[in-house]
């Protein structure tokens, strides 16, 4: 019954506030709670030690301080001090150096100059600390100033930086080429965002077509792809692909979601592939939470027992 809930639905919860301060008392509050299924903690210490779990299986790591849509250039500027304290703080701790972060959290919305300031002041303690940033995309009014961005980081001469292209997106092909041609690292994904169908496929049949079609022109011609998803079909079509055209296991890599398929994780690191797990910790968790149970609505269940069990 669960499962019949449609996306929709979970983009429109996500923007209840009474439904946030729920959860946020709820979620994050024990170790068993329900939100850790996903987000490593609010804290970066936290983050840091659920990196360290991982890497000890063999697994690398991005962490991800969560924040969107910042509407002020004191939020942008505080959420821009968090990432260069995070930074200092994953420098100390010695675990992965790989951020991943999103434009609308670095003030996006406020203005493009704020955005770019405040992200060439991240890349400058990235480069300092030898971090690899990961620009995530978001919906679809922001795809062109992401990409615009990037290509202004680029031409000013950090390296350290790439993106995200969702298969969803009928304009993802000629953004591929576009990145190919400047040698960025891209991330492949279906996309989690509700996105109207000019801009959009609705149908899995073809945002899993294109996703391959992609992954395709990615392990041929891209720069150190990344292949995250969890959809074993899309894997096998990767792994696939990549034995048919004899490219090497650690010319691409593999990512996935904190908590989410631990199993084909663990399966695919020990086939020989680098792998890569996003860990998304921090106080502004909810948003990204309401993502992921939209791709899942059999999750509901899982929150609904864990609160079940708390009482
Ligand atoms: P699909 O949704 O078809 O799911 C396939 C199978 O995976 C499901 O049957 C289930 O078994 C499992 N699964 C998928 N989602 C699950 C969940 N939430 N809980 C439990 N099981 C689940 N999107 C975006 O728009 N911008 C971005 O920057 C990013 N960044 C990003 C980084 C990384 C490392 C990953 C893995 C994903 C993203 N995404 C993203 C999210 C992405 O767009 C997509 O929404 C999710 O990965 C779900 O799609 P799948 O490819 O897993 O396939």
């Amino acid at each position: 019954m669960l499962d019949a809930l449609p996306k929709a639905a979970f983009s429109v919860l996500a923007g209840s506030s009474v439904l946030k301060r729920m959860a946020s008392r709820y979620g994050m509050r024990n170790p068993g709670s329900f939100a850790r299924r996903f987000i490593a903690g609010e804290s970066v210490t936290e983050a840091i030690a659920a990196a360290r779990i991982l890497e000890q299986q063999g697994l690398t790591v991005t962490l991800d301080l969560l924040g969107e849509s910042v509407s002020s250039s004191e939020e942008a500027a505080a959420a821009t001090r968090s990432y260069a304290d995070a930074m200092a703080e994953i420098d100390t701790a010695g675990v992965g150096r790989n951020i991943s972060l999103k434009l609308t959290q670095l003030g996006l919305e406020v203005d493009r100059a704020t955005c770019i300031d405040n992200l060439r002041r991240v890349l400058d303690r990235a480069t300092a600390g030898n971090f690899f940033v990961r620009i995530d995309m978001e919906n679809s009014p922001f795809t062109e100033q992401t990409l615009d961005v990037l290509e202004t980081v680029w031409q000013i001469g950090y390296r350290n930086v790439g993106t995200v292209i969702q298969s969803y997106l009928r304009r993802s092909m000629k953004d591929v080429e576009r990145l190919n041609a400047m040698g960025v690292r891209i991330r492949l994904v279906k996309g989690a965002y509700r996105e109207p169908r000019e801009v959009a496929y609705q149908q899995k049949a073809e945002v899993d077509a294109a996703f391959i079609e992609l992954m395709r022109v990615l392990l041929r011609q891209g720069t150190y792809p990344a292949i995250a998803t969890h959809d074993p079909a899309m894997i096998e079509a990767t792994t696939s692909f990549a034995t048919q055209e004899r490219i090497a296991k650690d010319a691409f890599e593999f990512q996935m979601l904190y908590g989410i398929r631990r199993d084909l994780q663990a399966s695919l690191s020990r086939q020989g592939y680098p792998f890569r797990v996003y860990v998304p910790f921090g106080k502004e968790w909810f948003p990204y939470f309401m993502r992921r149970l939209g791709e899942r609505p059999a999750n509901v269940g899982f929150v609904l027992r864990s609160l079940v069990r708390e009482k």
